[in-house]
């Protein structure tokens, strides 16, 4: 699998977020990573469908959104109308993980499940074969900016063995830069979240030049 760099919108100008987004798409970002969160199962309070739907006709890339929220599974049909590509729920948040994954599917949806740092990966074995995404947490969720955690590297390691041969995308959200990208990308992970790494520079192309740069040479 070719390695894919999903920019957080998190980290982006909130006031300027359409052109935002175009500015990624246009400095070759793969998808696009949009943290929703709650201010329950999170500490952080950001986006909810309008404003997803506000930016859909701002780039044709995949919408990754991110559901930091609990209950997740009452906003699905939401998020999926607002322009969601790939719509990723917490196995802590969830109750009825099956279900939720089975209601994702049901709408026509790429489903992720996202673990936190602390989750054991045995939550996610009885529901692999539901799975389009597996988003591994590299930091405590609910804010941008936080260092990687490097325990996260064992767990990438142990959750793309136990993927196997399954079509299922492998993403690591949090503290990814140019700095720690190779051992992410070499631990297993397809997908890696960038958010200020990306954001806090002027040149966005650079920027996902310089972390692609780490793992293709
Ligand atoms: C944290 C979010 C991340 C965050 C990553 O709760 O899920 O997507 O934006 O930000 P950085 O890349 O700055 O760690
Ligand atoms: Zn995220």
């Amino acid at each position: 699998m070719t390695v894919k760099i999903a920019p957080s919108i998190l980290s982006a100008d909130f006031a300027q977020l359409g052109p935002e987004v175009k500015a990624i798409d246009d400095a070759g970002c793969d998808y696009i990573h949009i943290d929703v969160m709650d201010g329950h199962f999170v500490p952080n309070l950001t986006f909810g469908p309008p404003v997803i739907q506000c930016i859909r006709p701002w780039t044709k890339k995949v919408f990754d959104v991110h559901l930091m929220i609990d209950p997740a599974q009452p906003y699905l049909e939401e998020y999926a109308k607002a322009g969601a590509d790939i719509i990723t729920v917490h196995a802590e948040a969830d109750k009825h993980l099956d279900r939720s994954l089975q209601v994702i599917k049901d709408l026509g949806k790429k489903a992720g499940v996202s673990l936190n740092p602390h989750t054991p990966i045995n939550v996610i074995e009885h529901v692999l074969d539901r799975l389009d995404l597996i988003l591994i947490m590299s930091v405590n969720p609910g804010f941008g900016g936080q260092g990687f955690i490097p325990e996260a590297l064992n767990k990438i390691r142990a959750v793309k063995e136990m993927i196997g041969a399954r079509p299922i995308e492998l993403e690591v959200d949090g503290g990814v830069n140019a700095g720690t990208a190779k051992a992410v990308v070499e631990a297993g992970a397809n997908v890696l979240v960038a958010g200020s790494a990306v954001f806090k520079g002027d040149d966005y192309a650079a920027t996902i030049k310089a972390i692609k740069e780490v793992y293709e040479k």
